[in-house]
């Protein structure tokens, strides 16, 4: 059967072998995800871990840079998921969230840097991981780019992007697509993050996007809320656009040593703090489906039928995991006193 007669990717076959680059297997890159297995907590590794989940899902998301972040362990690890999920005819395969959430920030970051005034937003990408965008979004051509996380996710992340620069292979080579990126080596549980980004260049009056994805809950709940309200704060000074995804109470049982933050209604949550136009979605809906999830009876629709205050699944008692995306914003003649 042909791929376009059984509408599967060809790296989505169970039965396709996993092709890597070969600079995954040079000295240097291996040296540094070698280090990163053994020297790195769970927080910092799940910088590669979502790299690897949008290298594997690269029919629906375009991160040529993904494999390098991700790894050869985590390439293999979640491609074995893969390949299970697609053996036993899962009705979610795994590393669909991750998909569907990338393109749902990617959409959502392109709306808002147009509602900012065409683009020339700075836009911050707090806890940024492995994330590319600075690489492989055209809506940043206009905007300052800042990057904030751990100063040691920071560095490999450099040094991965120079072996990528260096490498023989053209297509390896990173093309930087926003006008400018800086990297912030701060801890977001330190009082000095806001601080350090300024000290980059950051502009607190400056229109800025805030992309807080798959970094809340890895936060305290004090720490998280700090966080929130420096940045909902900061509609006091400018046009601001937060774009985030919590996880609810039950979700943070999926790792309790690991997810600390949750809020089950932060459409509640943010308005207290001072955004406006707040929306959330969850995976499934028409904004955040992207035609990812073919079975109508996924996981996820079935959560989505469900009123939001059910904490387990009446069909199976099982814990109603869920994952919140969320847009705010707010401006100074808008900010809810
Ligand atoms: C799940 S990854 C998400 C990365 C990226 N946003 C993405 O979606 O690809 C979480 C990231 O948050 C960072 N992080 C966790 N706690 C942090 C803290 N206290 N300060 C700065 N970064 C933190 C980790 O190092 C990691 O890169």
């Amino acid at each position: 059967m042909s791929n376009q007669e059984n509408g599967m990717p060809e790296e989505m076959k169970p039965w396709t072998e996993l092709k890597l680059p070969d600079l995954l297997s040079s000295d240097a890159i291996r040296e540094l995800h070698a280090a990163i297995e053994s020297e790195w907590d769970s927080s910092r590794r799940s910088a590669c871990q979502i790299a690897a989940g949008r290298a594997l899902w690269k029919h629906a998301i375009h991160d040529p840079l993904a494999e390098l972040f991700a790894g050869e362990t985590y390439m293999r690890s979640i491609y074995e998921k893969i390949k299970k999920d697609r053996l036993n005819n899962a009705r979610e395969i795994s590393g669909v969230i991750v998909a569907v959430r990338t393109l749902w920030f990617d959409s959502k970051l392109e709306a808002a840097l147009s509602s900012c005034g065409g683009g020339a937003a700075q836009v911050v990408l707090l806890g940024a991981g492995m994330d590319t965008r600075p690489y492989r979004l055209s809506c940043l051509k206009e905007s300052s780019v800042f990057e904030v996380d751990y100063a040691e996710v920071l560095q490999v992340k450099t040094n991965i992007l120079e072996a990528a620069a260096n490498s023989k292979d053209e297509h390896q080579h990173p093309i930087m697509t926003a006008k400018s990126v800086r990297r912030v080596a701060a801890d977001l549980t330190e009082d000095d993050w806001l601080e350090k980004l300024q000290m980059s260049g950051f502009e607190p009056k400056r229109n800025t996007v805030w992309v807080l994805e798959g970094i809340l809950y890895y936060l305290s709940h004090s720490d998280a809320m700090k966080v929130l309200k420096i940045i909902a704060d900061k509609c006091n000074l400018t046009r601001t656009v937060l774009l985030a995804d919590f996880m609810n109470k039950q979700a943070t049982t999926l790792s309790s040593s690991v997810f600390k933050f949750y809020s089950d209604w932060p459409d509640h949550l943010l308005p207290s703090l001072g955004f406006s136009d707040v929306k959330l979605s969850q995976i499934g809906d028409p904004d955040a489906h992207f035609g990812l999830l073919q079975d109508p009876l996924n996981l996820f629709n079935k959560l989505r039928n469900l009123p939001r205050s059910i904490q387990t699944h009446p069909d199976d008692g099982t814990p109603c995991c869920r994952l919140y995306l969320l847009q705010a914003s707010g401006s100074p003649n808008q900010t809810i006193s």
